[in-house]
């Protein structure tokens, strides 16, 4: 059997003392990068995080671009003749048949919400450009309507719509 003197004792309190002053630190330390991580840098959102919007700036008529996961996401707030253009063409005509209630969000219809790369080769199309007042793609001359969809020129498919929701009546989450 072996005692402890109380000098040992002094000794390995002092220790532990001091080591837990040291986590302690340490614990304070690592704190504030959770913080500070809890608004996503830039890294971050182009890695992806979700990023919010708000449309009370943009007036009926205009759209505005912005970026998520690095690609331009055009919103485009349409008047109510652009939205009755959209829905006044027979589906069945359309190239990528779709109808433009299936491309907005329900009570939000005069909001377009696209991803601006052209399905054909991926260039940026140009929005309020072409002969359906939507988007324009200038490298081989795809022509998209007011909903997004391809109408003439050689790109397949529609413009894509990216995962968003409304969190309020002026402000979209998309991712
Ligand atoms: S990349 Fe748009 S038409 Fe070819």
């Amino acid at each position: 059997m072996t005692t402890t003197s109380s000098a040992e004792h002094t000794r390995r309190d002092f220790l532990f003392v001091a080591t837990g002053a040291v986590a302690a630190v340490g614990a304070a330390a690592a704190v504030w990068p959770l913080i500070s991580q809890m608004n996503p840098d830039a890294s971050t959102i182009a890695a992806g995080a979700p990023i919010e919007v708000d449309l009370a700036p943009i007036a009926e008529g205009q759209d505005i671009k912005v970026f998520w996961r690095g690609k331009p996401i055009y919103i485009m707030n349409r008047t109510k003749k652009q939205v009755e253009e959209a829905r006044a063409v027979p589906v069945s005509s359309l190239p990528d048949p779709q109808t433009d209630q299936a491309r907005v969000k329900e009570g939000h219809d005069q909001w377009l919400v696209v991803i601006g790369i052209c399905t054909h080769l991926g260039c940026i199309p140009i929005a309020h450009e072409g002969a359906y007042d939507g988007f324009f793609c200038p490298c081989h001359g795809s022509v998209y309507d007011t909903s997004g969809r391809i109408r003439q020129g050689p790109a397949p498919l529609n413009l894509p719509i990216p995962p968003y929701a409304f969190v309020s009546d002026t402000k979209i989450k998309i991712g």
